[in-house]
């Protein structure tokens, strides 16, 4: 018998309505070099649109502290104070750096599961090992590099040679870059946003790529879960500490730092809804353009109950945008 969600309406349509206000308060200013006005924007945006959804929410992934985030804050209570009770989790902009400097792969991303089910964290890092469906429960993160991708290329029936690796460009990765390439696996360097790496991972026969390895963002690891917990694929993460601080940290919030996290260690809810909109032009998702009368989005809307995948193309009349304050007076589109 199939289980009935306990969140008996789809709250990710809604989240779709506060990733575009994100996407499209940000876009103005990509490749004007400046991240922190471009992030400014769509967390205010974001914030006003979670403002009328229908729900009792708590950020537990979201900006940072109350007093250096006005908005969108660890702990903030958001959304209209009606049932469910949610935990949500935010990232206006994944990929600040990339959209100030009008690069590929910017998306704005928001997910919400039952109050309570979601890891939270102030740890910045997490190690992280992503795959898709085919290769689900065949992957184990204390293990070495090559036996997961030769275990990874056995699930997908190919020579460990032909699989693609999506790792974060950063000095914290080499090692496992050299142990990746050690097995003649291809690897797909990014310089950021590996949300939208970990999703492509996840979405391995879409996008060709079988494996997200590294450390990257832990908040981010924990948007990625909610994702994968909708579209199937596994994750397995562990907190990445750099010294002694960041693991007194993770004892002081509840954590065993060595553990192996799995998915439901990152979030346990059965009810999660996951949306991201495009900032600008990535392989997951077209970023925004302005066509004539309209700016046009593109979207992914995730519901785990279902299981539905939906890819959302919108568009939204620009002289509207203005009035909302969504798109500045002084930039000029046409
Ligand atoms: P921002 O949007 O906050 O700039 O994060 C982008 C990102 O690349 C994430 O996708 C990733 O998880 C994290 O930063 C990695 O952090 P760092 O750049 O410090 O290595």
């Amino acid at each position: 018998m199939i289980e009935e969600p306990k969140i008996n309406r789809n709250l990710a349509l809604e989240l779709l309505r506060v990733t575009e206000a994100g996407a499209l308060a940000a876009a103005p200013l990509q490749g004007r070099g400046n991240k922190i006005a471009a992030d400014q924007r769509a967390v205010e945006a974001m914030r006003e649109s979670l403002a009328s959804v229908d729900m009792k929410g708590t950020v537990v992934i979201g900006e940072g502290e109350k007093d250096e985030a006005p908005m969108l804050f660890f702990g903030e209570q958001i959304g209209n104070g009606l049932e469910p009770e949610v935990d949500v989790a935010v990232d206006p902009i994944e990929g600040t750096s990339l959209t100030a400097s009008g690069l590929p792969g910017a998306i704005s991303v928001v997910a919400l599961a039952e109050r309570g089910t979601m890891f939270t964290t102030h740890v910045h890092y997490m190690l992280k090992l992503v795959v898709g469906r085919k290769a689900r429960g065949v992957i184990d993160l204390e293990m070495p590099v090559e036996w997961n991708l030769r275990r990874i290329a056995k699930a997908e029936g190919l020579p460990v040679q032909e699989l693609t690796v999506v790792v974060l460009d950063r000095d914290r990765n080499k090692e496992i870059i050299g142990q990746i390439r050690d097995t003649g696996a291809r690897i797909k360097l990014i310089t950021a946003g590996d949300v939208a790496g970990a999703l492509e991972a996840a979405l391995e026969t879409r996008f060709g790529i079988h494996c997200m390895m590294g450390s990257g963002g832990a908040t981010e690891g924990v948007l990625a879960a909610c994702a994968i917990k909708t579209i199937g694929g596994d994750i397995q993460a562990k907190l990445f500490l750099k010294d002694d601080k960041e693991r007194q940290l993770a004892v002081s919030e509840g954590h065993k730092p060595d553990k192996v996290l799995c998915i439901d260690d990152l979030v346990a809810g059965k009810d999660v809804f996951f949306a991201a909109t495009g900032i600008t032009t990535g392989e997951l998702l077209k970023g925004v353009r302005y066509e004539d009368v309209y700016a046009y989005t593109q979207s992914m809307v995730l519901r785990s109950a279902s299981g539905t995948m939906r890819i959302v193309d919108a568009y939204h009349p620009i002289d509207k945008l203005r009035i909302k304050g969504l798109l500045p007076e002084q930039v000029r589109v046409r």
